[in-house]
């Protein structure tokens, strides 16, 4: 008697477990974004909570993840590049190189993305996106893709990217150009084709959702990714019929969503936020990339040196701690134990001390007339000195202190904030960091 309910229970269960993972597998579709990585190629280092990122953490947490869901589907908002500094192109060269080691599934465009000209990019051969180009008489097509199908299983998903016209570095002088097309209209009528078909719509745009609402619509478009916030990503959330995230800048992080579809719409979904600190390893395929690339910036600064070295003319205005010591030991000896004295040696054991967009700020005057640009020619000026804070001291010293110092009527905080920027200090609080170097 006990024994019929007891086996219609089983053979129940048994075919609820089988029918439930396979209906998952059926209806689940992870994807993991990103948002901008502006330029960073590696995480500085300069500070533990500024340390979230970098292309070859990406590699071994990208790896990891597929590892444990193999059919999952990787796209950036793009917003690779930078154009900050003189090496920023060389960087951006290897990042792109890197990306195609990621194996991302499609890259959306971004105006930074375009700075050295769409050629360059587009011999990343990377699964770029842009889906409202411009369409200028005479002008050659953009090398970019309109829109990218991803497959999955039986998951099909189509990526397009919007670049906001508006944001555009070029408009204020042109006005319109040919790179790329404030009409919707195209957009329009693939969005509605590709969910005609019962694809899956991800848009990524730097724009916020209410600014693409109001100048695109979101009518047919399931998933947006919409422009990245500083480093930290947004709560995701549902607008309509249209689920929203939000990555954040500077590679920091990766977004993920686990999505449950239902007839090519989402009927559920979980959103998680993976960061990555350097308990992840960087990923050894990527060590001849990284090599290849440090040998080409020192190759590069080693350039800049010589050509620095026939141009150095006249005195420095610079003179070194050491000059400033004779007068002021007191000083000196509070500098002296600071870490801004060995803020030289601490590129030197990251292998970073020939990379001008690291000396920059751990040395005195880089990049002006006189400063730092060597150790051999410029050694006095290593790390951050007296000079970096009070400016050349020559006319000063030369005057036997009757003359001030060029930042003499600077306030502390502005001196500080040469270097302590939020991406390389974001914890930084003169009220607390002051008392440590006080003298
Ligand atoms: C805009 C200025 C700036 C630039 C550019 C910069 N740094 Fe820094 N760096 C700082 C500051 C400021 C600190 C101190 C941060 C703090 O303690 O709040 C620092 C600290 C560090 C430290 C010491 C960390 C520790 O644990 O003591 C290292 C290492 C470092 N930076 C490496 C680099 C590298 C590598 C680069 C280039 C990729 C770089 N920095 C570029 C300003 C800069
Ligand atoms: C030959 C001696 C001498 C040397 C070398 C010297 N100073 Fe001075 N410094 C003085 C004297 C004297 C005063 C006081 C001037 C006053 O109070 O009018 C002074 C004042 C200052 C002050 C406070 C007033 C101001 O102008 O802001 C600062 C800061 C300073 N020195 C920084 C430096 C630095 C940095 C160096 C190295 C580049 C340096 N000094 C080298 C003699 C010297
Ligand atoms: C990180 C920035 C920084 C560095 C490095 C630094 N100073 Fe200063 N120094 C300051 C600031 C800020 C003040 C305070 C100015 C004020 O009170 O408005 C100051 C004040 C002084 C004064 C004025 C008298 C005093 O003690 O308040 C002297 C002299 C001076 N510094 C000399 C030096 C010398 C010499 C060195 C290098 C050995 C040095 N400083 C390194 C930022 C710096
Ligand atoms: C020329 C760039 C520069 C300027 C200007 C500068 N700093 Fe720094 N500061 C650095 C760098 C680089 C480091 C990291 C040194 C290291 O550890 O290698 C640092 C480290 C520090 C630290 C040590 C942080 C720690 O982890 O203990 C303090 C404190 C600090 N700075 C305070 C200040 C204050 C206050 C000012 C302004 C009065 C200032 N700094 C101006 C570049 C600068």
């Amino acid at each position: 008697m006990l024994n019929k309910p007891f086996c219609k229970l089983t053979m129940f269960l048994c075919v609820l477990f089988m029918w439930v993972p396979l209906a998952w597998a059926d209806n689940a579709l992870s994807i993991v974004y990103s948002g901008n990585l502006d330029g960073e190629l590696e995480p500085c280092g300069c500070s533990a909570e500024g340390n979230f990122g970098g292309i070859k953490r990406r590699a071994t947490l990208l790896q990891q993840l597929r590892e444990a869901t193999p059919d999952l589907l990787v796209i950036s908002a793009g917003g690779l590049l930078s154009t900050n500094g003189p090496g920023d192109r060389l960087k951006g060269e290897y990042i792109l190189k890197g990306f195609v080691l990621l194996n991302y599934d499609a890259i959306g465009v971004q105006w930074p993305d375009l700075a050295y000209g769409p050629g360059f990019t587009a011999d990343a051969s990377l699964p770029w996106v842009l889906s409202n180009p411009g369409s200028e008489k005479g002008a050659e097509p953009l090398p970019f893709s309109t829109d990218r199908l991803i497959t999955r299983g039986k998951q099909r998903v189509r990526f397009f990217s919007w670049l906001d016209i508006t944001d555009s570095p070029l408009q204020k002088m042109q006005g319109q150009h040919g790179l790329a097309d404030a009409s919707p209209k195209k957009f329009h009528a693939a969005l509605q084709r590709a969910k005609k078909e019962g694809e899956l719509t991800v848009v990524s745009t730097t724009l916020s959702s209410k600014q693409f609402a109001e100048q695109v619509g979101l009518d047919n478009i399931d998933v947006l990714i919409e422009g990245a916030a500083y480093e930290v990503y947004g709560e995701a959330r549902r607008e309509n019929h249209t689920l929203v995230v939000q990555p954040g800048s500077r590679g920091m992080r990766l977004g993920r969503l686990d999505l449950t579809l239902k007839a090519g719409r989402i009927a559920g979904w979980q959103h998680t936020v993976l960061p990555m600190p350097d308990s992840i390893a960087d990923a050894p395929q990527l060590q001849t990339w990284y090599d290849d690339y440090n040998a080409k910036v020192k190759a590069d600064y080693l350039q800049r040196v010589e050509a620095r070295k026939k141009q150095q003319s006249g005195q420095s205005p610079f003179v070194g701690e050491a000059v400033c010591q004779t007068c002021h030991e007191k000083q000196h000896k509070t500098w002296f134990d600071s870490q801004h004295a060995i803020a030289y040696e601490s590129l030197e054991n990251v292998n970073k001390a020939f990379d001008p967009a690291c000396i920059q700020c751990h040395t005195v005057g880089f990049d002006q007339s006189g400063g730092f640009f060597d150790m051999n020619v410029t050694g006095h000026l290593m790390g951050v000195q007296c000079e970096s804070c009070h400016g050349a001291g020559r006319a000063h010293v030369e005057a036997a202190g009757g003359k001030a110092l060029p930042n003499a009527d600077w306030s502390k905080e502005k001196i500080c904030a040469q270097c302590h920027t939020q991406p390389h200090s974001p914890g930084f609080d003169f009220n607390s960091y002051w008392p440590k170097i006080a003298h």
